[in-house]
């Protein structure tokens, strides 16, 4: 261990996903014996389940690694900071580029530069990072390492010599790649004796030990059992124990000036020491708290109600993901068709999709979902309402062939062209567009018309009203608060007649005629009608065959299992999942 704040070199890498940051982690880790070669496994840093499945990095894994210089022999402690690559998780990962003081730029040589990556590169640059570009994936027979190497210079404005070309498979310039970090990296230079501030850059919730934070320690140290204080949220605890990531957490007596280490708190919920926080000691409490402390707020908003109407095991659940995951937000709310349940506020639909495998797997919940929406803001302008939405700044990476394919796709969600960059063959269209546009479908047609190679990331711009209503959909005749939605008036005819075009699809005929109907303001813009039919599952069966009936009525029983009350009328539970596709 060593307190000597010039050998220490703080970093992080940032890649698109997939771009093999997780493999050249696992590179790094092996190189510097960091963990014995039998307890090897790939992607080491990656430790939730859902996160090994799908292949993606949700929560950032911090390392501490020793490594010993070639050519001069001294003994460099790294830290490595793992960043998630998703656009929902775009807070944490500029908290983590605050505690590191280099990035590496991690390029597959198969896929060039992504949308994604540039705005984290860009991130990184205003936090005055040193970037280490690196091409990665070089032992594929189709890498252009040239082609990708040249992007990167105009992109980085840097000579060829800067940039390293590694395998993170094969091992290939991973020792040439640790020399540069060490030889590029600026070391920590935290003042030691001010009063103790350490930036929290990842807070996670232990049900054995209370909240243990990730930490990067700025100035002064955190001794175990000291008090300690957070000064955003001002909650007082004693640090139960510091330590590093070794990747398992190994105990220390000290976190020193400039170190990376993590801090178990023993407090209760991650929302009392949330990312971008500092931590100060309660003895010698420091003037100013780090830049950058902010309370992340939710993009995508959707009901969340029980399948089996059971809302107090459903809360219990929540509460309990939510002591683990401060963005995630719910509170109390009811609906005609699903009675008690909760209107939930999610980063983005991978968030989503994360929280709903959760309830899954975790609890054993099957939750009904709505469609997701943003939110909306609404004033009363003399008796006529006048909403607002949220719009982001959108940036498209993409090859120019596929340039006339993307603009008129942001033309029809609604976007405000603002320029084109030139990136060697490739382009960077920059869009302005309405959040709702882009949260439902817009990735896969993007994806669709442009052959699968155009990225997409966004962030935040501002509220701006726009001619917007109200569609209100009808079942026979009873609106269905879950179904309605707020929407561009120039979309809400072509919109109303997909829903309901959808629901005919979906609804199965009952012993009576169903109206589907679209409205705005009173009145009816679309309208489908699902026939009424006495349905005989046996009817297509001839001949005396028991079991093939049998079973044929069996399936239908489960069939109806799955049934909802709608009204006056029946409706498959799934029915919000298949109308989340838009098709207009
Ligand atoms: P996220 O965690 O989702 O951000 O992905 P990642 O960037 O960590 O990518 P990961 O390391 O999971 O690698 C993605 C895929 O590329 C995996 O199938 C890897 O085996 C493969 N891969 C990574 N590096 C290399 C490489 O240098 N060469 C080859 N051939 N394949 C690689």
């Amino acid at each position: 261990m060593t307190h000597d704040q010039s050998v220490i070199r703080n970093f992080c890498i940032i890649a698109h996903i997939d771009h093999g940051k997780s493999t050249l982690a696992d590179r790094l880790i092996e190189r510097t014996n960091t963990v014995a070669a039998r307890d090897m496994r790939s992607q080491l840093l990656d430790t939730m389940d859902i996160e090994r499945e799908r292949g993606i990095t949700i929560k950032l894994q911090p390392v501490r690694m020793q490594y010993r210089d070639r050519a001069t022999n001294e003994q460099f402690e790294l830290n490595l900071i793992d960043t998630p690559g998703h656009v929902d998780f775009t807070y944490e990962v500029s908290r983590s580029l605050a505690a590191v003081e280099g990035a590496l730029l991690l390029v597959d040589a198969t896929q060039g530069i992504q949308a994604q990556t540039l705005t984290t590169l860009h991130q990184a640059q205003a936090q005055g990072l040193t970037i280490i570009p690196v091409i990665n994936k070089i032992d594929l027979p189709h890498a252009e390492p040239e082609a990708t190497a040249q992007e990167v210079m105009t992109l980085l404005g840097v000579s060829d010599d800067d940039i390293l070309f590694v395998s993170g498979k094969t091992g290939e310039g991973v020792d040439d790649l640790l020399e540069a970090i060490v030889a590029r990296i600026p070391a920590p230079h935290g003042q030691s004796n001010a009063p103790t501030r350490a930036l929290i850059f990842d807070s996670r919730f232990d049900i054995y030990r209370g909240v243990v934070v990730s930490v990067r320690m700025v100035d002064g140290q955190i001794a175990a059992r000291s008090g300690i204080r957070l000064m955003a949220t001002e909650a007082v605890d004693a640090a139960d124990e510091v330590g590093y990531l070794s990747p398992s957490l190994v105990p220390d007596t000290v976190l020193s000036t400039g170190q990376i280490g993590y801090v178990v708190t023993g407090l209760k919920n991650v929302s009392e020491a949330r990312v971008g926080d500092t931590i100060t000691l309660s003895s010698n409490i420091a003037v100013d708290a780090l830049p950058g402390y902010k309370t992340v707020a939710p993009m995508v908003y959707a009901g969340v109600f029980p399948s089996d109407g059971d809302v107090n095991t459903l809360r219990t659940a929540l509460e309990k993901l939510a002591l683990n995951d401060a963005s995630l937000l719910f509170e109390p709310d009811s609906s005609d068709a699903f009675g008690l349940g909760f209107r939930c506020g999610f980063l983005g639909l991978l968030h989503l999709e994360i929280v709903k495998e959760r309830l899954r797997r975790e609890f054993s919940i099957e939750p009904i979902v709505t469609t997701p929406s943003v939110s909306y803001r609404e004033r009363d302008d003399h008796g006529r309402i006048i909403y607002a939405e949220p719009w982001v700044r959108a940036e498209i990476v993409a090859p120019q062939a596929y340039v006339g394919n993307l603009m008129s796709l942001c033309q029809d969600r609604r976007g405000n062209y603002q320029r084109t960059e030139y990136l060697g063959d490739r382009i960077i269209l920059h869009y302005e567009l309405p959040l709702s546009e882009i949260i439902v479908d817009f990735y896969d047609v993007l994806k669709s018309v442009s052959a699968g190679y155009a990225s997409l990331n966004y962030e935040l711009l501002d509220y701006r009203e726009g001619d917007l209503v109200k569609l209100t959909i009808l079942v026979a005749g009873d609106p269905i608060d879950v179904l309605s939605q707020i929407v561009d008036r120039e979309h809400a005819f072509s919109r109303g007649q997909a829903v309901v075009k959808r629901l005919k699809e979906l609804i199965p005929r009952q012993n009576f005629e169903v109206a589907l109907q679209a409205a705005v303001g009173g009145k009816i813009v679309a309208r489908e009608t699902v026939s009424a039919v006495r349905k005989d599952v046996t009817a297509g069966l001839y001949g005396g065959d028991r079991s093939r009936k049998d079973k044929l009525l069996k399936k239908q029983a489960e069939g109806k299992k799955k049934m909802r009350k709608l009204g006056k009328v029946d409706i498959p539970s799934d029915v919000f999942t298949q109308l989340l596709k838009r098709n207009d």
